[in-house]
């Protein structure tokens, strides 16, 4: 069985748009595009032409990344985030009313919108408060044994918001109960802040796995919307199939190559030091306070902790211009609170904040 059985039939069968520039490279006279002969702006002296369709996959971006990631360039799709990683894998291995998807909240929300987008089922193995909020991989491991519609496993390491990673000897596990069977999505945003391995290396022997990358966290451009699949070609080629012709605009390829200049890696070794560094602070400043009932620092640059009167401490937050990300709408995270690890004006800001809270007894009740 190959991993083009898992994927839809109607997918596999389409046929996909071929856009200008895929036909032909941006060479010679351009007359294939429908494209202005010149662009309005002075800025593309500095050679954006911005009157021309991008690549369709950069070859130098993908080139750097596969580098970076230790694989070669079929191996990586660049995306519009990780966001549309998510959205196209979905797209292409569930079939809406049939297949569904597996995934373990609370994580990051956009795996259900995705699923639920394309009209597939979601299926939960939650992580609950009482167990510190940790996998429950035998119950994930039934869960696929069991439900035939999985087609889809997303697994979040580490974890948003718990900041936990997923265990390597589970996920060896894992990826031999979905052979043949479903694909295994881990979702490493977050890699760069952790020591765990990545689970790229197993990519090589395991053709239902995808790993998700970002430039969003760890290389500090969430503002680029450069997201990155790892996974073997075949799975690589069935996202093309239905990728939008052009996801990454003339601009965000240019500044993503720059964010991923070798000059650029001391500085990001700079950055993430400073955010280690901080995350400590951070952990300490919130540890001694009595209003504060659990915390997981987890191993991202956020911390999750439960607080009292949550509703009205990410008020008093707001109000005094320091926000942090509440979970109201979210049972599982009652009273609970994401914390991102700023700049050590951004803790300042928020020490703050939390002595003039902790000022009033009743609080602290
Ligand atoms: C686990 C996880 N995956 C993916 C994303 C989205 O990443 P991107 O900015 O690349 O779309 C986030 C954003 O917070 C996230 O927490």
């Amino acid at each position: 069985m190959s991993i083009i059985d898992l994927a839809r039939p109607d997918i596999v069968a389409m046929q996909p748009y071929s856009s200008a520039r895929k036909e032909a490279a941006a060479q010679g006279v351009l007359l294939n595009a429908n494209e202005s002969p010149r662009s309005l702006l002075d800025g593309d002296e500095a050679g954006l032409a911005l009157h021309r369709y991008p690549e369709p996959q950069p070859a130098e971006l993908v080139k750097r990344l596969a580098r970076l990631y230790g694989l070669p360039s079929d191996h990586v799709l660049v995306t519009r985030g990780s966001d549309e990683g998510i959205d196209l894998l979905t797209r292409v291995f569930c079939r809406a009313g049939v297949d569904a998807i597996l995934h373990c909240p609370p994580t990051f929300g956009m795996y259900r919108i995705a699923a639920e987008t394309q009209g597939a089922a979601v299926v939960s193995v939650p992580r609950t408060a009482a167990s510190g909020f940790t996998l429950d991989t035998a119950g994930i491991l039934a869960a696929v044994s069991r439900d035939q519609r999985i087609r889809l496993v997303f697994l979040t390491s580490p974890n948003n918001p718990t900041g936990d990673c997923v265990d390597g000897t589970f996920l060896g596990a894992l990826l031999q109960a979905t052979t043949n069977r479903a694909m295994v999505v881990i979702d490493e945003a977050y890699a760069e802040f952790c020591a765990e391995a990545s689970a790229i290396a197993l990519i090589a022997e395991h053709p239902q796995l995808a790993v998700l990358r970002t430039l969003s966290k760890a290389w500090a451009a969430a503002g680029l919307r450069c997201g990155i699949v790892l996974a073997q070609p075949s799975v690589i080629g069935l996202l093309q199939r239905i990728i939008a012709p052009y996801p990454l605009a003339s601009p965000v390829i240019t500044l993503a190559l720059r964010v991923l200049q070798p000059d650029m890696q001391l500085r990001q070794q700079k950055l993430l030091q400073e955010i280690r560094e901080n995350k400590k602070l951070l952990v300490s400043m919130l540890d001694k306070r009595s209003f504060v009932l659990d915390l997981w620092p987890g191993e991202a640059n956020f911390v999750l902790l439960r607080v009292k009167h949550a509703d009205r401490l990410l008020a008093h937050c707001a109000h005094h211009g320091v926000v942090v990300r509440g979970y109201a709408a979210d049972p599982a995270l009652k009273d609970c609170i994401r914390i991102s690890v700023g700049s050590r004006q951004d803790l300042a800001a928020l020490e703050q904040v939390l002595d003039d809270w902790a000022l009033d007894d009743w609080k602290e009740d």
